[in-house]
């Protein structure tokens, strides 16, 4: 029987790409988006099954898991950015990015935890991002919405292995998508020039980033593992900042990083 993949945020980006990867392969998919009446035409794929999915809703999340009570391989993918200084922040900016990366996320992962407990088997994945590691001024909410799914996903992953149950993260920098960032309505003067410098170079490296092709194909071969890592790091230069941040000094890398942002 073809195992059910769920894909959240499958829409465009990564997800999208993920979701024509698993259904030529096969794979019965279920696709997510906020409004699924409003997914160009030319991002809906044949075979996959649209259901609505709003992060930031309660209610969505719980009609969703009632729309579609089973899965083999649950993937979290829809996730949302930001940037802006932290003296300018506001606690809906911020309660809102934690809903959409990390606390809609836990809330799937419980309801689909128990279903393949109970089967014995099943996949959870989450996307998470190099940020997670090194984290990078002025995008600091996202970056510890990131490191929050990380050390979830360590925990988690020892409560399921005992079951067949196998929780594993993927991360990586820049990808070429549109992924929004949301910003701060106010911005305090001093960090303005500094935010626009900041924006630019996240930009380019977006336009410059990996195409969501390549990385939905590596994630769709870390799925296919009969036992995926927990940390799995995507793309070469991923791969080189991961190794760095974890045997160069804290003081070495922030230094580089304050460096790269201008903020010496
Ligand atoms: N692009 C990068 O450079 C990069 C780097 C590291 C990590 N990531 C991570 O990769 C993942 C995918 O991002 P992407 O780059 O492919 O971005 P994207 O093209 O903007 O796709 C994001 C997806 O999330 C969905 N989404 C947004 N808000 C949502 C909400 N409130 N509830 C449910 N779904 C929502 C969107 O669907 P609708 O708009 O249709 O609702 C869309 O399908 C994210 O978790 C992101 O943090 C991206």
């Amino acid at each position: 029987m073809k195992e059910h993949i769920i894909i959240t945020g499958a829409s465009k980006g990564i997800g999208l790409a993920l979701a024509q990867i698993c259904i030529d392969a096969g794979y019965k998919v279920t696709g997510t988006s906020r409004n699924i009446h409003t997914i160009s035409s030319e991002n809906i794929i044949p075979g996959v099954h649209y259901v609505n999915l709003d992060l930031l809703d309660l209610h969505s999340i719980s009609s969703f898991c009632e729309t579609v009570p089973e899965a083999d391989i649950l993937i979290n993918n829809a996730g949302l950015s930001q940037i802006g200084a932290v003296e300018d922040l506001r606690s809906e900016t911020v309660e809102d990015l934690f809903r959409i990366n990390l606390f809609g996320t836990i809330q799937l992962d419980s309801f689909y935890a128990r279903k393949m407990r109970i089967t014995g088997r099943g996949k959870i994945l989450h996307v998470s991002s190099l940020a997670a590691h090194t984290p990078v001024p002025f995008s600091s909410i996202y970056a510890a919405t990131k490191a929050a799914l990380d050390a979830y996903a360590f925990a988690f992953r020892s409560e399921m292995f005992q079951f067949g149950v196998f929780v594993s993260n993927v991360f990586f920098d820049f990808v070429n998508t549109s992924l929004p960032q949301i910003n701060n309505d106010d911005v305090t003067e001093i960090y303005e020039e500094q935010l626009s410098a900041s924006k630019t170079k996240r930009d380019k490296s977006i336009s410059d980033g990996m195409s969501p092709e390549y990385v939905a194909n590596q994630i769709f071969k870390i799925i296919g593992k009969k036992s995926p890592a927990l940390y799995n790091p995507i793309g070469k230069r991923t791969r080189r900042m991961y190794f760095l941040r974890r045997f160069l000094p804290t003081r070495l890398v922030e230094y580089l990083i304050r460096l790269r942002y201008e903020l010496i």
